[in-house]
């Protein structure tokens, strides 16, 4: 049940870091609720995840509560009931019993209907309690952590809830080493999936084809699943920032913007190249290309520990606007990579161990020109390291990639 790709015993430091930053405030994330879909996959809360390393468990959360008198009733685990009918459809699910205690780390696991009488008991004692769930806009429904405090809080006399919606978060953008190395694996496999492109790359292939030769590259290298839908976008539809159809026929003279990321361990990675399908860049491609590669380059080296996305967001924008093509740059620089493809951040300083991403772009729809570059970039304690430094960038570097693969055909620069 727990993934045991990180040891128990860092889900459990996880859990602890929590319960003291709560300060004493009742804490509860829940993974979500759902049923396992014919087609697609159920995806829990990412923080449950984090906190756990159990995807598989609709309806589950963890229970902070750390005025509790007995320790070993501070953070537990609370799961739905075992359904022995459903157990037939959806998989077998284990019992309640020292087993389950130790694979999850948790000293407590409960069922989670017992969950209303614990609140209300750990409201009345702590009168604190702690929104950790990242807060809705007002348009969606209320978060749900929020809409039970607040009906906790109209029944249990004197309590106060306070948005630590943050803590979580802050947490999860600080990779431990374990995660580094995952999101190392995933960067290599996303490699080698890259390099699988490059070999089919030519004029009259069609986009299905590459996103499938993409798709296999993850998989030689032990990936069970693409962080995000892959954009493989030649033509006009280098242009679309999120295309996701990969149905068109790359032509001769073409740009193809890959943007791409194979999921290792659940831990994501995010990578962009843009290749000329011939091959050759022309004279025009190579322009905007170079001053991507230049604008990235910008923002890479303004990453370091102290500044933020905006600083860094700065960095790239100024190279592409003082060149005149700053409303062609449509996107944020990058965005924090972790768990999921994006990761939530909050705006805070850059620190050692979070990994962002770097990702200019420029977009020119009226000349079928669309040209995005995305590293994955560690923050060090002297300044950056890039995670996907090995996957060929320049001209010069792309020209050769695709010159080797037999498929790559010559054509005049224009
Ligand atoms: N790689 C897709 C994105 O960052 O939006
Ligand atoms: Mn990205």
């Amino acid at each position: 049940m727990v993934d045991t790709s990180i040891p128990v015993s860092e889900y459990v430091a996880r859990r602890k870091k929590v319960l003291s930053s709560l300060k004493g405030a009742v804490g509860v994330v829940f993974a979500g609720d759902g049923a396992p879909p014919l087609r697609g996959e159920w995806f829990p809360n990412f923080d449950f995840v984090y906190l756990t390393g159990i995807r598989n468990e609709p309806g589950a959360c963890v229970l902070f509560d750390a005025s509790n008198p007995d320790p070993k009733k501070r953070i537990m685990l609370l799961l739905k009931p075992v359904d022995s009918e459903m157990d037939v459809w959806d998989g077998y699910r284990a019992t309640i019993g020292e087993a389950l205690r130790e694979s999850t780390g948790f000293e407590t696991v409960q069922r989670v209907y017992r969950l209303p009488l614990w609140l209300r008991e750990a409201a009345k004692r702590s009168k604190k309690l702690a929104c950790l769930h990242p807060l809705s806009v007002h348009t969606a429904p209320v978060s749900p952590d929020l809409k039970i405090f607040q009906e906790v809080s109209a029944r249990v006399p004197g309590c106060s809830i306070e948005d630590r919606s943050d803590l979580i978060t802050e947490l999860r953008m600080v990779k431990s080493s374990r995660e580094l190395k995952h999101m190392g694996d995933a960067i290599k496999a996303t490699h080698v999936g890259i390099e699988r492109v490059a070999e089919r790359i030519r004029p009259g292939v069609s986009e299905r084809d590459l996103h499938n030769a993409l798709i296999g590259g993850f998989n030689e290298m032990g990936a069970l699943r693409a962080a995000f839908n892959p954009i493989v976008g030649s033509g006009e539809r280098s242009t679309v920032l999120h295309y996701k159809e990969n149905d068109q026929i790359a032509e001769d003279g073409d740009l193809l913007v890959l943007d791409c990321g194979a999921e290792i361990n659940g831990y994501a990675s995010d990578i962009t190249r843009t290749f000329p399908v011939s091959g050759t860049f022309t004279d025009r491609q190579r322009e905007i290309y170079e001053l991507v590669l230049k604008a990235q380059n910008a923002a890479i080296k303004a990453v370091k520990p102290g500044v933020t996305m905006v600083d860094v967001d700065n960095a790239a924008r100024k190279v592409i606007t003082d060149a005149g093509y700053g409303d062609a740059f449509l996107h944020g620089t990058g965005h924090q990579l972790g768990l999921e493809t994006h990761d939530p951040g909050t705006l805070t300083k850059l620190k050692p161990g979070m990994v962002v991403t770097i990702e200019p772009g420029i977009y020119l729809r009226d000349e079928k020109i669309g040209v995005r570059i995305e590293d994955d970039i560690l923050v060090t304690r002297d300044g950056r390291k890039n995670m996907s430094s090995a996957i060929p960038k320049t001209v010069k570097d792309v020209e050769a990639l695709l010159a080797k693969s037999k498929g790559g055909s010559k054509s005049k620069k224009k």
